[in-house]
Parts: C-alpha cells; sequence; structure tokens
C-alpha cells in the first residue's frame, strides 16, 4: 500500500512533524532537499525527459537524483489541463525518469464530461496505453487514477467506481494503481479496501500533518 501526499504549489507541513511515516511526499521543489534531509521518502511533481539541454523551467532526472529525490510525479491533472501536456510529453517524461532509476507515479483518469457522456474507458485506455507504449510494466512504475472531476472538489469516486477504473487499467497495463480525488480521513478506509486500489496520492488533506497521518494509519491497519 502506497499513500503519496501531493503538495502542489503549497509550502506544506512542517516536515519534522512527518518524520518516521512510511509514505511518500511530493513537494514543491524549493522543498525537495529538506524532505530528503529529513529522511522521507520524497518525488518531485515533473520531471523532464531530457538528462540536460535548454528546457528553462523544467528539471531532469539527474538534477533530483543529484538531491537524493526517489522518483516524480508524471501526467498530473493539473499539468494536463493547465500546461498542455499530451499523453505522449508524460510518456516521455516517464521513461526518461524510469530509465534513469527513479520511481515514477503516473497519473491518469477522466473529466467530468467524459464519464458523462460515457467515454471513461477509452479515454484511460489511450492515457494507459501511451504509457504501456514507452515504459512497459517497469520496475518503480505505479499508475494513479485521478477522476478530474474528484480533484480538489470534494467529490469522491465511489469504491465500486475506484474499483472498476482500477481493474480496467491493471488489464491494460498490470503495474499498482493508486486512487486519488478528495481522499480524507472519513473515506480513505473503503477505497484502500478495494481489491485494485493500491494506495492513495492525497492532495488537500496532506497538507494537514493530522489527516495525512490518519490516511497513512488507515492504509497500515487495511494492509496488515
Ligand atoms: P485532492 O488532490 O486530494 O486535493 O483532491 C489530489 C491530487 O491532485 O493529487
Amino acid at each position: 500500500m502506497i499513500i503519496a501526499g501531493n503538495w502542489k504549489m503549497y509550502r506544506g507541513p512542517d516536515v519534522h512533524a512527518l518524520a518516521g511515516l512510511d509514505a511518500i511526499v511530493c513537494p514543491p521543489y524549493t522543498r525537495l532537499r529538506e524532505c530528503v534531509e529529513a529522511g522521507l521518502t520524497t518525488y518531485a511533481q515533473n520531471v523532464h525527459w531530457e538528462p540536460e539541454g535548454a528546457f528553462t523551467g523544467e528539471i531532469s532526472a539527474p538534477m533530483l537524483l543529484e538531491l537524493g529525490v526517489a522518483g516524480s510525479l508524471v501526467g498530473h491533472s493539473e499539468r494536463r489541463q493547465y500546461f498542455g501536456e499530451t499523453d505522449l510529453a508524460v510518456a516521455r517524461r516517464g521513461a526518461a525518469a524510469l530509465a534513469a532509476g527513479l520511481g515514477v507515479i503516473a497519473c491518469v483518469g477522466e473529466t467530468a464530461e467524459q464519464r458523462e457522456s460515457g467515454a471513461t474507458e477509452a479515454v484511460l485506455e489511450i492515457q494507459v496505453e501511451a504509457i504501456a507504449e514507452r515504459c512497459g510494466a517497469a520496475d518503480g512504475l505505479v499508475l494513479a487514477y485521478e477522476p478530474v472531476w474528484a480533484i480538489g472538489t470534494g467529490l469522491t469516486a465511489t469504491p465500486e467506481i475506484a474499483q472498476d477504473a482500477h481493474a480496467f487499467i491493471k488489464s491494460r497495463l498490470d503495474v499498482p494503481v493508486l486512487y486519488g480525488g478528495s481522499v480524507k480521513p472519513d473515506n480513505a478506509a473503503e477505497l484502500l479496501a478495494q481489491p485494485d486500489v493500491d494506495g492513495a496520492l492525497v492532495g488537500g488533506a496532506s497538507l494537514d500533518v493530522e489527516s495525512f497521518k490518519s490516511i497513512c494509519l488507515t492504509a497500515a491497519r487495511i494492509r496488515s
């Protein structure tokens, strides 16, 4: 069971309060070093596909490794939505990070319109295939199913919706799949109890130490 906290572009909690936690944290770039030094398993929020070059504003896998960072998110829906990241760009980022020895959490998920029009599986299929083509079922690769309509909205997929989507994703690429989208202490247990839900990618609730800890404890209880 993997619990990853995505702090997005927020400062995030006091790292000392997270010491000893068996979880991944995904802080902004400016706090990567602090999290590594505190002994936390630390992932970046994005990574470029080239090891170096003229790519202003980007960060490369060798740079992250130099900091002691263990992996990176790729393809978060906010990257896809607001920064025009394509399935190909996401797959290239993931493949380069894996090849460099970083872990990768690659995010996929449908919008509300896509779900309402019955296109969820078609959308997931395209997103997952792009990743599968470049990365395969690599060691170190984890997918995150994050329905866009559930991210930061307080709406959570029902356990049944999450389970169905996870099973579908695994039928296309057999790697662990985390659920993300308004995971909170009070809904974590029923989501994490689903057979194909292998953990959670937590945004808002990871900014609060107590709620993040509570989700991690729930995960540990379910796994044991
Ligand atoms: P949320 O964000 O938990 O605040 O919905 C999840 C994410 O964006 O990874």
